[in-house]
């Protein structure tokens, strides 16, 4: 193995800060990676990434690193929380991974979803509507916090009246599973169960409301497969509050992050403004190059060999999809953002891959190029803040986006 020629730890906060040269010397000296800080493996080669996110010896079930992570505050600390975890589609593998996945699967293909495009259109129109007169905006505050859980919340069915609340329970559980260095546990865990409970006593009401009066709306489809017995209802709740949860703050920071990159590179932005038609490769661009989630987890079932190293039964192994979406094997000169790349033979991995794939990579997708076609059409010079720059989160391995984006136009 060549000698790595920096420091290896992927939670360094210098690592943490700047990921790209870190990724780079990984994928080329060190490609199954075992790392102290982490105690885990880190996997870094797009070939690596696809092969092991499909490997039924790698489960899904994370719920033994969940308790780890509270471990100090007891089991009790965490019941409810844990409760819903095990039955929720990213813990469970196989036969039953597919039969809870199927019922919100069906809401959320890229065809169910072309419904919701006015509504999406209208909610981003709203949200920016009143920031235009101002010229000023924090971008991640006043627009690309609030814009994907309103989305979802629509799409559950949830009324306008209720989108605060059903935000702050998705920040609480969101912060549980992956929380930012320094905070009190006992606290976030606190804030996890309680935000279980009322959001689990929302949605019970909203179902039998739905049971009596079923809309197109996806708690509908995944109420109507608990009738057939095909899920509990205690499953719907867990999966619900899955798609909840998974669907804001990723495509919050994926918001951020995209305007980001392409406000640093202005020659891309007016390419975009000139040639709308570019859309879908610019969004699949902004995906592959700064991806908000950066790594997907799993845990070893028994123990094998991948490139000469033992990876044992129980060992977490992460992905690094950052890492795997520059693998210069499979996107030619990689650190480029060119958003007229050619996506037609390549996928990228910020969604993952195999049975565990993003559930709502098409709404994602859909969100973001709603979201970007309007900012740079009512924003005609929209820019960073020279003032202000913008300051990314710190400190979080798994969510990778900014806490603050001042933007003038
Ligand atoms: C840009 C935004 C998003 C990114 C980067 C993202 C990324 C991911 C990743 C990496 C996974 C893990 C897959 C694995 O473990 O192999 C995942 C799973 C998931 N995502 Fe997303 N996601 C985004 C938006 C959304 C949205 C809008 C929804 C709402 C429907 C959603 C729902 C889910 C669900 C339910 C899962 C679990 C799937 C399973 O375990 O079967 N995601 N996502």
């Amino acid at each position: 193995m060549p000698t790595p020629s920096r420091d290896l730890n992927p939670v360094s906060p210098e690592n943490l800060a700047n990921r790209v040269p870190l990724y780079n010397e990984l994928r080329q000296t060190d490609p199954v990676h075992w790392s102290d800080a982490m105690q885990a493996w880190v996997i870094t080669r797009y070939d690596d990434m696809m092969a092991g996110c499909r490997d039924p010896r790698l489960t899904g079930d994370r719920s033994k690193f969940y308790e780890r992570q509270v471990q100090a505050l007891g089991p009790a600390a965490i019941e409810g929380f844990m409760r819903f975890a095990r039955l929720q589609m990213t813990t469970l593998d196989g036969p039953e991974h597919v039969r809870v996945r199927r019922p919100a699967q069906t809401a959320f293909t890229a065809q169910a979803l072309e419904i919701w495009r006015p509504a999406i259109r209208r909610i981003t129109e709203e949200l920016l509507a009143p920031l235009l007169p101002s010229g000023r905006m924090d971008l991640v505050a006043d627009f690309s916090h609030l814009l994907p859980p309103i989305v979802i919340a629509e799409i559950l069915g949830v009324p306008p009246a209720d989108h605060q609340r059903f935000r702050e329970w998705s920040v609480a559980l969101g912060e549980f599973s992956s929380p930012a260095p320094g905070k009190d546990m006992r606290e976030v865990a606190e804030r996890a169960n309680v935000a279980t409970a009322e959001l689990g006593n929302f949605l019970l009401t909203a179902s039998e409301q739905r049971r009596r009066c079923p809309g197109k709306d996806a708690l509908s489809h995944m109420i109507l497969a608990g009738d057939e017995g095909k899920i509990t209802p205690e499953e719907m709740l867990a999966n619900a509050t899955t798609v909840l949860v998974a669907g804001h703050l990723t495509t919050t920071d994926q918001i951020s992050n995209s305007i980001y990159d392409l406000l640093t590179h202005p020659e891309q932005l007016r390419l975009l403004r000139e040639n709308p038609r570019l859309m879908t490769s610019a969004v699949e661009e902004m995906l592959r190059f700064s991806p908000a989630v950066t790594t997907v987890f799993r845990v070893a079932s028994e123990t094998f060999q991948l490139r000469g190293r033992t990876i044992r039964e129980g060992d977490l192994v992460c992905f690094f999809a950052g890492a795997a979406n520059r693998d210069p094997e499979h996107f030619p000169d990689p650190d480029r953002f060119d958003i007229t790349r050619d996506f037609s033979q390549q996928r990228i991995m910020t969604f993952s891959f195999g049975p565990h794939q993003c559930l709502g990579a098409s709404l994602a997708r859909m969100e973001l190029e709603i979201a970007i076609e309007l900012l740079i059409q009512h924003m005609p010079g929209l820019r960073l803040d020279p003032e202000q720059p913008p300051r990314r989160k710190s400190g979080n391995l798994l969510f990778h986006g900014f806490e603050r984006m001042p933007l003038q136009w």
